[in-house]
């Protein structure tokens, strides 16, 4: 385990394909328990002159309890992973309260923030702010009508990437 200088960032990720086509896990702690789920849709940036990562994360999540209770998440790439994280990307905490060892994946803590021993960059953040998906606000309702077909959508979190390591 090391931690990276955010700096270098995008030696690391490539904050646009890694997230879309190998995906990322995003994970949070309440109360001593660690709940994840996988993610595709997201980004790393800038705004506000800090080093960002937005997620979207529909209210349906399990997920996204531990994160309002914990106002932090992490995000941990991996090489491959994908049936494990296609397992965690279709079963919930709720229904399987231990789906991460189900899954196959063995959780770990790095700086007192959750990840995963198989997993290769973790990226721990606080969240700065949060905004609910609108129907009203989408210019081209057809991608409402796409990806929200029943009305669960996202709420956008902006999370400050505080630190970075490589595990
Ligand atoms: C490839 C893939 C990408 C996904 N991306 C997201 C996402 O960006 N946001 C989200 O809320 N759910 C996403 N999901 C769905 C959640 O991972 C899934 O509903 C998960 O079981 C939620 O677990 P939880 O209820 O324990 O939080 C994705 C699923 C897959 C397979």
């Amino acid at each position: 385990m090391q931690e990276i200088d955010l700096n270098e960032l995008g030696k690391y990720v490539d904050a646009v394909n890694d997230i879309q086509s190998n995906w990322m896990l995003v994970a949070a702690k309440k109360d001593g328990k660690v709940n994840a789920l996988t993610a595709s849709w997201g980004a790393l940036g800038s705004l506000w002159r800090r080093k960002v990562a937005f997620i979207f994360i529909r209210p349906s999540r399990f997920t996204k309890e531990f994160i309002d209770v914990s106002g932090r998440f992490t995000l941990t790439f991996f090489n491959g992973r994908k049936k494990e994280m296609g397992y965690l990307g279709k079963t919930s905490g709720r229904d399987v309260p231990d789906k991460i060892a189900q899954a196959g994946l063995t959780e770990t803590e790095v700086a007192g923030m959750p990840t995963f021993k198989e997993g290769r960059l973790m990226l721990s953040c606080r969240v700065l702010y949060t905004d609910p998906i609108e129907r009203e606000h989408f210019l081209e309702k057809n991608i409402d009508d796409e990806v929200n077909p029943d009305g669960d959508r996202s709420v956008i979190y902006v999370g400050e990437i505080e630190k970075g390591y490589l595990l």
